[in-house]
Order: structure tokens, then sequence, then C-alpha cells
């Protein structure tokens, strides 16, 4: 039968490498850290099974462990026990986060660290900022506490700064701080959609971060809404975001592509806690194959993400190395 197009021919085992569309590294892969109060800790994290509750003092040998596999970049969220209505523990320059970037900085200079810019885990309420006695978060007042956690970040050496709160007009304030006191080439990396979502359940057990009373919705995006993501990404670009980041992954691809194809900055896309248990379970379990690990998040680099943030990112680098878990 005559066929002039099939598809099959470049389908042949020596020739579906040529050609390959999306390509893949662990230089792309951001791996999260937790890191506790406390000395001497490495507690497995319950609702993240294979991740940790690190002390200070501990993290080190992990560091060292991402570094034998070829990651070069991680994402520290820090988990205090100080905690009042306002956050201040998070802009403690002796706080948790600021010591782990030292001690993580004076072994390893040249590991990416990213620090994550948000309220909701320093605050007695749970909440990503300032709240108003019915429990509203309030935008602008929340703004300037999320300038002295960017600074007190910046100062310990951070060298990304991302912020999840999603308060308006955050970028651009932080930017202004960090310009002002002569941080001018460190760079935000926006959580410009991120979106109010079920499958941050694990993480809040992990950060201890789950809001006391009543939700996200009033600043997190409605998953409904696609469009709006553009509007966010328009502002936060605007304000001097350097790269913009979509949050979930697996169930946004449709954002990360309007992503990709609306802005001409690195797109970042975070594949969080629960998109990582609903995996690991099924493969632990056996129903699944562990390729459906790859599989996703290279589906995700193809919908247009540069930068993956992913719970995955030692098991991948294990996969794509050959070494067996
Ligand atoms: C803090 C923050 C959250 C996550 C990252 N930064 C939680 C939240 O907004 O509730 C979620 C990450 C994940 O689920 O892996 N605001």
């Amino acid at each position: 039968m005559e066929q002039l197009r099939r598809p099959r021919r470049l389908r042949q085992d020596n020739l579906r490498n040529l050609v390959k569309e999306t390509e893949f590294s662990l230089d792309n892969l951001v791996f999260p850290l937790f890191v506790i109060d406390g000395k001497n800790i490495k507690k497995e994290i319950k609702s993240l099974p294979g991740h940790y509750h690190f002390s200070v003092d501990c993290i080190n040998d992990e560091i060292a462990s991402l570094n034998y596999l070829g990651l070069n970049s991680v994402i520290l969220f820090g988990i205090s026990h100080k905690k009042d209505a306002f956050g201040q523990e998070a802009y403690n320059d002796n706080g948790i986060i600021q010591r782990a970037i030292r001690e993580i900085k004076k072994e390893f200079s040249e590991l990416i660290v990213i620090t994550d810019i948000c309220l909701c885990e320093y605050t007695n309420h749970g909440h990503c900022g300032i709240i108003d006695d019915s429990g509203y978060v309030k935008n602008d007042e929340t703004l300037n506490y999320l300038g002295k956690i960017a600074l007190s970040h910046a100062r310990a050496g951070a060298d990304i700064l991302a912020p999840s709160d999603m308060m308006d007009g955050r970028i651009g304030y932080i930017r202004k701080v960090l310009d002002d006191e002569g941080f001018i080439n460190i760079p935000i990396m926006a959580y410009s959609a991120k979106y109010a979502s079920n499958f941050y359940g694990p993480f809040r057990e992990a950060a201890e971060s789950a809001p006391f009373k009543g939700n996200r919705k009033s600043y997190q995006m409605d998953y409904r809404n696609g469009r709006e993501a553009v509007v966010e990404g328009e502002l936060d670009f605007a304000q001097g975001a350097d790269i913009l980041m979509v949050k979930p992954a697996l169930a946004y691809l449709d954002i990360i592509k309007r992503y990709s194809n609306n802005f001409n900055i690195p797109i970042a896309a975070y594949s969080v806690s629960g998109e990582y248990v609903m995996l690991k379970m099924a493969v632990d379990s056996g129903v699944m194959d562990k390729g459906v690990i790859l599989e996703t998040i290279t589906a995700i680099k193809r919908a247009g993400a540069n930068i993956i943030i992913t719970y995955f990112a030692k098991e991948i680098a294990k996969m794509l190395k050959g070494i067996d878990n």
C-alpha cells in the first residue's frame, strides 16, 4: 500500500534519539529542601516519603549527596517554631533560612540557593500575610514584611529569591527594596501563577503551614481561570521579575504553555508535593512503572518550562545516570 507519510519511519530504535524534541538536563532541576529548628535532626516527613526535615547542622550532608548526583540547585523552606502574627522570625538575620544559606555557602559556594519568600511558615495564623480582624490578608501592609524577608535572605547570600505569597505589587516592591540596598543583581523568580490548589496538602504538613482558619482563595488564583494567569505574568514581568513560575505543574500544563508563548524570559514550573506523592505512591505500590516520573517531568518541560522544581530530582538524576535505587 502506498503511503507518503509514515511517522513510524522515525520511531525506529536507532533514530528516536536523533529526532527527539525535548532534551532533559539535571541543570534545569531544583530540589526542595526543608530546614527545621534544632540540632542533629534528619527526620523523614510523613506526608512526603523520601524527604526529610534537616536541622542546619545536617543540611550539608544532603547537599553533598545532591552534588554527587549532579544536582546544582535547591529551594529552601524553613520550619520555625517561633511564630507570631507578623511572621517576624522570617526576617531574623539569624533565622533558620539565613543560617542555612550561610552554612551551605561555606562548603558549597557554587550551589544555587533559591529561597521562598513568604510569611506562612512564620505566622501563628498560617496565612501568607498580615491579617485583619476578619482574617482577611491585608495586601499593602504585607509588602513591607516581604521586603524585609527578601533583604534578609539577600544579605545571607541567597542566589535567587522566589516570592510565593501572591500579594499584588510584591515584585516591584521587593525589587525596589533590593536595589536600594545594592542587591541589583539578585534575580527574582516570581510565583506568578500560583493557584489555590489541593495539590499542596502534603507540603502544608511538611512545612507546618496550613492556615489555622480559612483558606488561601483570597490571594491564590482560582483554578478555573487561565487568562488571569497571563495578567499575573504581565504584572510580574512589568515589575521586574526575571523568571516567571507556574504552580502546580501537572494539572496546569496549559498555563505553562501560555507562559512560554507569551513571555520571552525563563519559565519555571513547580511540580508540587501532591504531584510527587501521587506518583510516588503509585510507583512504590507497583501499579505504575517508575518511568512515569520521567514521562511527567518531561511533559512539563515539553509544555515550555525551562526550570522545574521537583521532589523527584534525585530519582531522576539516578535514572539518568543509571544508578539503581
Ligand atoms: C508557601 C508555599 C507553599 C508551597 C510552596 N510555597 C504552600 C502553600 O501556598 O500553601 C507549596 C509547595 C508544594 O506543595 O510542594 N506559600
